[in-house]
Order: C-alpha cells, then sequence, then structure tokens
C-alpha cells in the first residue's frame, strides 16, 4: 500500500499516511490531537483546508460536507485518504486545553464478561491484552467479525482501568453489530479487535462549574466512566446525573449510581421514566431537569443519547440561561439511536 506525507502547516507536524488510511487516522496514532468528534462524518468537526495535493473524499455526506466546501478544499479528516503528498490545515483551532491525549491504537482482547442489564441491551466487557489509556467519556470501536464493520461503543468504566473495557450495547432490530452478533454468537472468551480511543466528549480536568449530565439509554455509558472518575478525583464541585427511559425495565446500574448518592454528598442521582408512573421522577428527562432547575446560569451539561432528546435537552438548557460553550455533546450517534432516526448508518447497524 502506498503512503504519502501530510503536513500540518500551523504546527508543522508530518505524518505517514497510507491510500487506504484516512488522515484523522493517521494523525490520531502518532498522537497528534485533531479536531474531532464522531469519526463517522456526521459532525464535521475535523474539517481540514487541503492547502496543497490531493485527497478522496470517501464517504464523506453532502450534508456534512457540501459541494461547495469541496470546491474550496475543504475536506473532511475521519473521512479522506491522501491521493498524494499534502499539505493540510484544520478549520478548527487547535489550542492546548490541557487535557492528556492518547494515541489512537489496534489492539486486541477477549470478553469476560456478556449479561443482559436492561431492555434490549447488553454489557460486555473486554480484557485487553495490553493497556489502553483514555480518557472519561471516550469511545473505542469493536469490529464485527466477518463483515469489514467496526461499530463505536463509549467506554463505561474509568480510565484508572485501562485492560479491562466496559461497553453498553443497544439491540437494533436486524442490526449487523447487535442480531448480528452481540444478541446472537458472542460469547464470553471469544477474541475481539478493538481500535481506540477517540472523541473529545469527557470530564478529565477540574472544572469550577457544577456539571448537569443528561443521559438516554446507553448513553448512560460514558457518563457512568465520568461520574467514576469526576467522584474519585475531585473534579466537579456539584454533579447530577439524570438517566432517562421508558419505563423501569430501561434504566440500569440504579444500584451503583444509589450507593454514590448516599456516599457523596456532592453527587445526585435522578433516574426519569417517561412511560411509568413510579416513586421516581415522571416524564421526559429534559422536562425534569426543566422542572428541577430554575437557572442553569453558571453550570456546564453533558449529553448522550437519542437525537432527539439531545435536540430537547439542549433547548432546555438554553431556556435556563446555561451558557452554550458549557454544553457539550457526545457527536458519535449510536447506531440504535440512528436507526430509530432513520440517519444514514440506519441499515447497517
Ligand atoms: S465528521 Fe469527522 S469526526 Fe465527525
Amino acid at each position: 500500500m502506498t503512503g504519502h506525507t501530510v503536513r500540518l502547516q500551523t504546527l508543522g507536524k508530518v505524518t505517514s499516511c497510507r491510500s487506504d488510511q484516512s488522515l484523522l487516522d493517521a494523525y490520531l496514532r502518532e498522537n497528534v490531537w485533531l479536531p474531532h468528534g464522531c469519526t463517522q462524518g456526521t459532525c464535521g468537526s475535523c474539517k481540514l483546508k487541503v492547502l496543497d495535493g490531493e485527497v478522496d473524499h470517501g464517504d464523506a455526506p453532502a450534508f456534512t460536507l457540501t459541494p461547495e466546501e469541496r470546491e474550496q478544499g475543504i475536506t473532511l479528516a475521519c473521512q479522506a485518504t491522501p491521493r498524494s503528498d499534502l499539505l493540510v490545515e484544520p478549520l478548527a483551532e487547535v489550542s492546548d486545553d490541557g487535557v492528556v491525549r492518547h494515541p489512537l491504537r489496534d489492539l486486541t482482547g477477549s470478553v469476560v464478561v456478556l449479561e443482559d442489564i436492561a431492555r434490549d441491551t447488553r454489557r460486555v466487557v473486554v480484557e485487553l491484552t495490553e493497556a489502553m489509556p483514555f480518557n472519561a467519556g471516550q469511545y473505542a470501536e469493536l469490529r464485527v467479525p466477518g463483515t469489514g464493520v467496526w461499530r463505536q461503543y463509549s467506554m463505561a468504566n474509568p480510565p484508572s482501568e485501562t485492560h479491562r473495557l466496559e461497553f453498553h450495547v443497544r439491540r437494533t432490530p436486524g442490526g449487523v453489530a447487535t442480531d448480528g452478533w452481540v444478541f446472537a454468537s458472542l460469547a464470553v472468551g471469544d477474541a475481539v479487535d478493538v481500535r481506540g480511543p477517540l472523541g473529545v466528549f469527557g470530564i478529565s480536568r477540574p472544572q469550577e462549574e457544577p456539571a448537569i449530565l443528561i443521559a438516554g439509554g446507553t448513553g448512560l455509558a460514558p457518563m457512568k466512566s465520568m461520574v467514576l472518575h469526576a467522584l474519585a478525583e475531585g473534579l466537579v464541585p456539584e454533579l447530577y446525573l439524570y438517566h432517562g427511559g421508558r419505563t423501569e425495565a430501561d434504566l440500569y446500574d440504579g444500584d451503583l449510581f444509589r450507593a454514590l448518592d448516599a456516599e457523596h454528598p456532592h453527587f445526585h442521582y435522578r433516574p426519569c421514566l417517561s412511560e411509568q408512573q413510579w416513586d421516581g421522577a415522571s416524564g421526559m428527562v429534559t422536562d425534569v431537569v426543566l422542572e428541577d432547575f430554575a437557572t442553569c446560569k453558571g453550570m456546564s451539561a453533558y449529553l448522550c443519547g437519542p437525537p432527539a432528546m439531545v435536540e430537547a435537552a439542549g433547548k432546555v438548557l438554553k431556556r435556563r440561561r446555561m451558557a452554550p460553550r458549557l454544553v457539550f455533546k457526545e457527536e458519535f450517534t449510536d447506531a440504535a439511536d440512528l436507526a430509530a432516526a432513520g440517519g444514514p448508518l440506519a441499515t447497517a447497524s
């Protein structure tokens, strides 16, 4: 496979990139941090300007990379592969935010835990042969055997556990990764290929603002990692975790969060059910947040879950006067959520 030299103009960083490798993949493996989010071609946060040379735009969708942008030499680093040596420049500012980054790597492991934890939801724990350092809130990709398909799942364990990764997988009817693998043939002891870490979502350094974490379904996974890490390291002065489901069958790990709530005066766990009356909070998780806070000014929020929930949460937080720069969203979309929303990966989950 031929390789090309890629140079980042402002940082002066040079890497070698194979003609079948994305520019983002090449730089992250060298531990050169480029802005990115979803690695699915859907968030647009990895846009680069190609100042010299030619790229293949790959599967970049037109709603993320418009024909006009292509004309201007803009490409998506997560989708583009080189056709020549390149000089490129990220569109987003690459600044040192003080967060320690970890290089992207290929690893192998085996399944040590496989359990049903909620409606159509399984916990998969993979023991790696080598450590994979990551930040709380990041995700990894698992290869679906025999398909060439990789699927993204957030690590739910704290980053102090680098050899043992916990994932929460929600079933998509007919999905390649779920009905075709995790909910069909996958068994304890099976080998798994893992690629990671990826993504910028999460809490990895101390912050002054209280944080509201709003999760829907398996959007709880990165929040679990963040809560465990933030409490262990004392990163956040006040931490609120909201987990939304339709009925009690959708909630999981409640005993753990209730125990943390009892142990840590500044941690508050609020499970919410939208279709069942119970002794906890009832209603859409975003409506419960709206009722609970008269103002969110001076607070931050982390959102992960179905796109409709994330959008509704953004509106609620704006209504409660949270600064938009303090609202963080997981940019990759779970395949089950995309399928439910009729999104671009709906047929390939
Ligand atoms: S579009 Fe490339 S990281 Fe999201």
